[in-house]
């Protein structure tokens, strides 16, 4: 086992290293920086349908769920279709409506998830064309779909998924820089800077990588959280959503994601000087409006760690403790501000002396419903 761990304690800590190549692996022989285009033969036959939907329903579970969240934003500001994002169980009960021509986007790292296979399966049957985002080739939900595209990640071992969320997200947005184009809602340089900056990516992981040993720091600092609120808006809310089911699943710590400006709504009750509140706020069009919801935490005095952009000279005067990241275009960067959040669970986990490859009551594959 230690040698399948490649030198690593865990597969968890193992598989969020191997990030860099596996977004290398994900976006090779479909993204060229040099020709500047993105080429997806998955999808190829489909791209015209798929550019003419009137909608587009995803579905999911889990941290797929949260991928899928991202598409939302990403596919609407990008493709300007109206897109919808289902829990799979609750889609397969509720009598969803689905015309033909939908497009319904499956994300799944396994492709045996039995409630998101049964909701494609209903959905298939009322006409709706199957993309599915897919990690295992030739699992259930792949051979199911008229149409998708691999998620080229490797076997994920570890229960709590990393590697397999990054590429679902370098997939997406690959997805929607073809469908854009296709469609004409995404301008010829915007398509170029969106496809330079992901090939950047797998370099930009390796070096907040580098920051693992800082990370781990804080986590000995924050360990004995009893609870821990993550904030993000726009791209990163999903971010903030998987940072906080990361600590949940791998330190048992009960944690919150939710949009910054809707915790005006609730968490802030609950805000004391105990409470640890990781902020997403890298350089983005939200990031004033970021800035303005650490001031209310701070205000209260909440702890704040925040992930930023380097040349971020404000959020240091606000928060506890930073993380910061290299700068990235707003679409790009959630695959960077994940990175420290699945280090951060990871090092939390550890430090509490839990089996973080096989938390409790989990299960990689969820088979039965
Ligand atoms: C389980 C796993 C999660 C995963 C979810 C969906 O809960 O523990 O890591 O996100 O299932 O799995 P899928 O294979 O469909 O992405």
């Amino acid at each position: 086992a230690a040698i399948e761990k490649g030198g690593y304690d865990h597969f968890m800590l193992k598989e969020i290293f191997e990030q860099p190549q596996t977004i290398f692996d994900c976006l090779r022989g479909r993204l060229d920086a040099e020709q500047g285009h993105v080429v997806l033969s998955g999808i190829q036959k489909y791209a015209t349908q798929i550019s003419e939907a009137h909608r587009i329903i995803i579905i999911a579970c889990g941290t797929s769920w949260h991928a899928g969240l991202l598409a939302e934003y990403i596919i609407e500001e990008l493709c300007r279709i109206p897109v919808e994002v289902e829990y799979a169980s609750e889609f397969r009960y509720r009598n969803p409506i689905v015309h033909k021509g939908d497009v319904i986007m499956a994300i799944s790292q396994s492709g045996e998830t039995a409630d998101t296979l049964v909701a494609i399966e209903k959905a298939k049957e009322q006409g709706a064309i199957i993309l599915g985002i897919v990690n295992v080739v030739g699992s259930s939900i792949a051979r199911l779909s008229h149409t998708g595209v691999y998620t080229h990640a490797g076997p994920e071992i570890g229960v709590a998924s990393t590697k397999a969320f990054t590429a679902q997200l370098a997939v997406i947005m690959m997805i929607a820089l073809v469908i854009g184009k296709e469609k004409g809602t995404l301008s010829h340089d915007k398509y170029l800077q969106l496809i330079r900056e992901l090939a950047e990516v797998p370099e930009k992981v390796k070096l907040i990588l580098q920051q693992n040993d800082s990370i781990k720091a804080l986590a000995e600092k924050y360990k004995d959280a009893t609870d821990a609120l993550y904030l993000g808006r726009g791209y990163n809310f999903p971010i903030a959503l998987e940072g906080a089911l990361k600590l949940k699943e791998i330190s048992y710590i009960h944690a919150e994601g939710y949009p910054a400006a809707e915790m005006k709504h609730g968490p802030i009750a609950l805000v004391t000087e105990t409470l640890p509140v990781v902020f997403v706020a890298t350089k983005d069009s939200y990031h004033e409006k970021v800035i303005s919801n650490m001031q209310e935490i701070k205000a209260r005095k909440g702890k704040i760690i925040a992930i930023i952009t380097e040349g971020d000279l404000v959020s240091p005067t606000l928060a506890d403790d930073v993380v910061i990241l290299p700068p990235a275009d707003e679409i790009i960067a959630p695959l960077l501000s994940t990175i420290p959040m699945q280090l951060l669970a990871y090092h939390i986990g550890v430090a509490k002396g839990y089996d973080v490859d096989k938390p409790r009551n989990l299960a990689k594959s969820v088979t039965v419903e």
